[in-house]
């Protein structure tokens, strides 16, 4: 065991979600105040992928580039070292998201108040009881006109299958929203438009208290009886079922005003796990044992041309992580050590010597590392848990330019290594497929071949529905199988195999006809 545990005892490592436009990069700029790791409101501005951009790929490809210092704000607040983990809000990069949860120990889902559960919300939480990451439920904008708590509940419930319970409330919305009422600690804080507030609210000793009537009007009588319906409806709070990922706490508040923020954050650093280990093929590894391990979960390439070196984002699961220390790079069975590894706080870089489980180290990297990959003090094991699901569009890639067929090559191992889309080759025929999920890494991908490898690609059309990874124990089956869909068998980049279904209908005629092969969507079976 390491002397590691105080470090790892004070930090919490999650990542903020929300369909677009909920309010994720307001909560996390009020964070990052509350940590004084920024001084104005703004600031993180250019961390978000701007809505008049939406089609303008080469605009939110140079705002991701922004982005590489605010993919992991980190900050101190109450001797508690906070690590946010930044999702590209726009929905083409989903699988970024992904893959940034597998870093992540727990979620805050960001909720409109008007638009209630939005689709993106929905994958997003799905992913994250699929893992079961403990989920906290931020419900926004309640100075505008909005649904119905309890409603909101419910079709958080429904929607998203959590079971929730609300450790704040909400005294009216819109107009006459008058502040929350803290459940957790018996305290009202009161809403102020206009004024931020970041005092601790008002205590209060019991509801039935009349000077509960005097800040609240007419309102103190429904906040009773509401107070009263969630005793009878919801569970008491308990933090073990919260942090299996059972229940969901529920806060009201307002990002903008700054309103809600810092009841959330209070609670968030007495409830939110600090760093869980990871399970790798091997065996599971705690974050106290004493040697060095992680595992690459993003990487950012650099934006300028002159440089081709890209950014290799690393949790660290165990023991401590140092500057110009040799580890094993396992896929590559190859030492590696690394002079600058980057610290991430709020918007500054800076080289750290040391890092800790919890933590995400920026490590320079000139080719080296894929998605996935795992690095040690020398114990030879891989991490699992960054799974690819099956894309959604597809193409042909050609190459355009005969003389630069090395070059594109490359280009595509190493855009595919960052995670920018999936390749799939065909058995018989060789033809080279590309899958996404947004239409726009298509042309990000051609630009980028050309302007980073000087290749030029052309792509055809290809009738693909979906592809699926496959296995069964029925070895004769299997092999029928091969055998007559030779033509709709390709590769994945790791060598396996999947079959390309080219409708709805052939895949569930597969199904139908195979029923001792099981088909996956995700690569994680
Ligand atoms: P996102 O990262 O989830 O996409 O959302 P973001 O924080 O950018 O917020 C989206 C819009 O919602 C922004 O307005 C923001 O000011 C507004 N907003 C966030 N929190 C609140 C809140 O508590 N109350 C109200 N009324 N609005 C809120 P915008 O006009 O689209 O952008 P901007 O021009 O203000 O930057």
């Amino acid at each position: 065991m390491s002397s590691n545990i105080k470090e790892i005892k004070r930090r919490r490592t999650f990542a903020i979600i929300s369909h677009p436009d909920a309010g994720k990069t307001t909560l996390t700029e009020k964070l990052l105040l509350f940590g004084g790791a920024i001084q104005v409101a703004g600031a993180v501005k250019s961390n978000k992928i701007k809505k008049t951009a939406t089609s303008d790929w080469m605009e939110i490809e140079r705002q991701r580039g922004i982005s590489v210092a605010t993919s992991v704000m980190g900050f101190e607040y109450k001797d508690i070292k906070i690590n946010i983990l930044d999702t590209p809000g726009h929905q083409d990069f989903q699988e970024d998201t992904f893959r940034t949860l597998t870093a992540a120990d727990s979620v805050v889902v960001v909720i409109d108040v008007a638009k209630g559960v939005e689709p993106q919300t929905e994958k997003l939480v799905k992913v994250c009881l699929m893992r079961k990451i403990p989920i906290i439920v931020f419900i926004n904008k309640m100075d505008r006109p909005g649904k119905d708590a309890f409603e909101l509940l419910d079709e958080i419930e429904q929607k998203l299958l959590l079971k929730v319970t609300p450790l704040s409330w909400p005294v009216n919305m819109g107009p006459g929203f008058k502040g929350v009422y803290n459940i957790f600690s018996n305290s009202l804080t009161l809403f102020t438009p206009g004024k931020q507030v970041i005092e601790d609210g008002l205590r209060i000793n019991n509801l039935s208290d009349t000077y509960v009537d005097d800040y609240l009007d007419e309102d103190a009588d429904k906040l009773r009886e509401d107070i009263e319906l969630i005793d009878g409806v919801y569970p008491e709070f308990n933090i073990d079922d919260y942090l299996d990922g059972k229940i969901s706490p529920v806060f009201f508040g307002s990002a903008l005003n700054n309103f809600g923020v810092k009841e959330l954050l209070d609670n968030f650093i007495e409830i939110a796990p600090s760093p869980i280990g990871r399970e790798s093929e091997l065996r599971f590894v705690q974050p106290e044992e004493a040697q060095f391990s992680g595992f690459v979960f993003k990487i950012h390439a650099n934006m300028d041309p002159n440089h081709r070196d890209r950014i290799a984002f690393v949790r660290v699961v165990s023991g401590t992580f140092k500057r110009n220390t040799y580890y094993q790079h396992v896929r590559l069975d190859r030492k590696l050590k690394f002079s600058s590894p980057t610290a991430f706080m709020a918007q500054k870089k800076s080289i750290v010597d040391e890092m800790y489980p919890g933590d995400i180290v920026g490590l320079h990297d000139t080719g080296n590392f894929k998605i996935g990959d795992t690095i040690t003090e020398g114990e030879i094991l891989n991490f699992k848990g960054i799974p690819s699901f099956s894309p959604e569009l597809f193409k042909y890639i050609e190459n355009a330019n005969p003389m630069k067929s090395k070059q594109l090559a490359k280009g595509i191992d190493q855009l595919m290594d960052e995670g920018v889309a999936q390749l799939f080759t065909g058995k018989h025929t060789g033809r080279k497929i590309i899958g996404t999920v947004g239409a726009l890494q298509f042309e990000v991908i051609q630009y980028r071949l050309e302007h980073e490898y000087g290749a030029t690609c052309r792509y055809e059309h290809i009738t693909l529905y979906k592809t699926a990874w496959f296995s069964s124990s029925n070895k004769p089956q299997l092999d029928d199988f091969r055998a007559r869909k030779a033509n709709q068998i390709a590769l994945d980049k790791e060598g396996r195999e999947v079959f390309l279904a080219d409708s709805q209908f052939s895949l569930q005629m597969a199904q139908d006809k195979y029923s001792d092969i099981e088909f996956y969507f995700t690569s994680e079976f």
